[in-house]
């Protein structure tokens, strides 16, 4: 099939990529000149695993073009929106990218003669939004799909190929949803048969599974850190306590990982999005657990740091700290509300003298000539006398590190496992004081 994914950035250019990789014809369409330079000669803008391979293959068959031309999307069968939502100043999301895209789209739908033409809407919005583009769409004969995107950061390439289930929002009229929803079905076919569910429902529900899917994971996140916090006061150790809740199948082992939190483009900002259109609704206080939610993954880096203090005797001034991982997971170069940027800033600010480094991040950080703090190249720099650690982000190259060999190159032997991905015994045993988030 012909189709356009209208916005390149991380969610369009996987999408993109994925589509062409089973078997469409594929144009991106940006604004960026650019992201979509870097796309068209196979430069990925950001780090995700698999997806150089796609994106270059996928080109060099031909299947897949970036351009920032809209008039290119005139005759395709699928358009996808997916562009981004960001955080307005109020919290609400901002809409002015979807709003520029539809409108920068408009002039040249209409122009399908393979079939039933549809707008597929993956971006994250507030409820509401579809319903209210959806006259604007059919005025040019094309039918209106909101198609969420459940794909994480570090996983997009597998999450889109092999997602965990597909939704179709359908318009409410039956035959204008049931030629949608095939039009779909025929794009999505490889994916559908290997028996992936396909869920159909209205847009205000496609639309909320979304964003309630993201609510209730950071939700999930900050419970435990909750816990951890009991466990800390109370003596106990929040990785057991995790393990042992997480095997009731009703409760599940995944999502309950303490630590210093959630961060990047997606979970903070969709709580806050989700907030602030609950308050439009009138129902408000439906959602007043979500600031709870944000406020204990907030404290939760604050922990982090009380332990960092008390560690070196009551003051952080002038100690030289590493803090390891800028990403707000691994296998990312996203620093979007990074828990251990975060940190890092909290840490400068009681006087210390921080290095920062990331296996990915460190040179898109380096780029900033204003940071606060100095950024390394690699773990043995940024060790290197260092007086203090803190373990930001669980990069298998920071899990993996041998603490005789840290040790080898440290000032003191200190060490704050902020995401619990650490043996303890093995720190302690190269002599390391070692704490963790909720574990003794
Ligand atoms: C999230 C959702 O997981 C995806 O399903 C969704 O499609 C995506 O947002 C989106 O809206 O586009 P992502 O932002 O890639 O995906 O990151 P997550 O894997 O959800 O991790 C978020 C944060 O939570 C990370 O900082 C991670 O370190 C933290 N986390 C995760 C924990 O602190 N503990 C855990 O147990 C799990």
């Amino acid at each position: 099939m012909n189709i356009t994914v209208i916005g390149c950035g991380y969610l369009g250019a996987v999408h993109a990529s994925a589509m062409a990789e089973l078997g469409h014809r594929v144009v991106g369409v940006d604004v960026d000149p650019d992201k979509v330079a870097a796309l068209s000669e196979g430069r990925p803008p950001f780090h995700e695993p698999g997806f150089t391979e796609i994106l270059q293959r996928n080109i060099g068959s031909g299947r897949l073009t970036f351009t920032t031309d809209f008039a290119t999307i005139g005759g395709a069968q699928v358009h996808f929106i997916t562009v981004g939502t960001p955080q307005g100043p109020s919290g609400a999301a901002d809409l002015t990218y979807v709003h520029a895209a539809i409108e920068a789209m408009l002039p040249h739908l209409g122009r399908c003669t393979d079939g039933a033409e549809v707008v597929a809407g993956k971006s994250t919005v507030p409820v509401g939004t579809a319903a209210r583009l959806e006259p604007v769409i059919a005025s040019t004969g094309a039918l209106l799909v909101w198609n969420p995107e459940f794909l994480r950061e570090g996983f997009a390439v597998e999450d889109t190929l092999h997602p965990d289930r597909m939704v179709y929002g359908l318009p409410g009229e039956p035959d204008g949803a049931e030629r949608a929803r095939a039009v779909l079905d025929e794009l999505y076919a490889p994916i559908l048969a290997e028996g992936i569910p396909r869920l159909l429902m209205d847009y205000p529900t496609a639309e909320l599974v979304k964003i309630s899917a993201n609510a209730f994971l950071a939700t999930k996140i900050s419970f435990i850190n909750a816990m951890a916090s009991i466990c800390d006061a109370a003596g106990g150790d929040v990785t057991s306590l995790a393990r042992a809740i997480g095997m009731d199948t009703r409760i599940g082992h995944r999502f309950l990982r303490a630590g210093i939190g959630f961060g990047g483009g997606c979970l903070p900002k969709d709580i806050r999005a989700f907030q602030a259109r609950a308050e439009e609704l009138g129902v408000g206080e439906a959602l007043e657990f979500l600031a709870e939610v944000d406020q204990i993954n907030e404290e939760t880096r604050h922990h982090a740091l009380v332990k960092a203090r008390s560690m070196l005797g009551g003051s952080l001034n002038r100690a030289r700290v590493a803090v390891l991982g800028a990403a707000f997971k691994p296998d990312s170069d996203d620093i979007r509300c990074s828990p251990g940027l975060a940190i890092a800033s909290e840490l400068v600010d009681e006087g210390a003298q921080v290095v920062v480094t990331d296996p990915a991040a460190a040179p898109i950080l380096a780029r900033d000539v204003d940071l606060p703090y100095d950024v390394a190249d690699d773990l043995e720099d940024a060790l290197t006398a260092a007086d203090l650690i803190v373990l930001a982000t669980e990069w298998t190259q920071y899990t993996h590190c041998d603490p005789v060999w840290a040790a080898t190159l440290v000032n003191g032997r200190n060490i704050v496992d902020g995401r619990n991905a650490l043996n303890p015994k093995a720190w302690r045993e190269a002599g390391f004081t070692y704490a963790a988030i909720g574990r003794q």
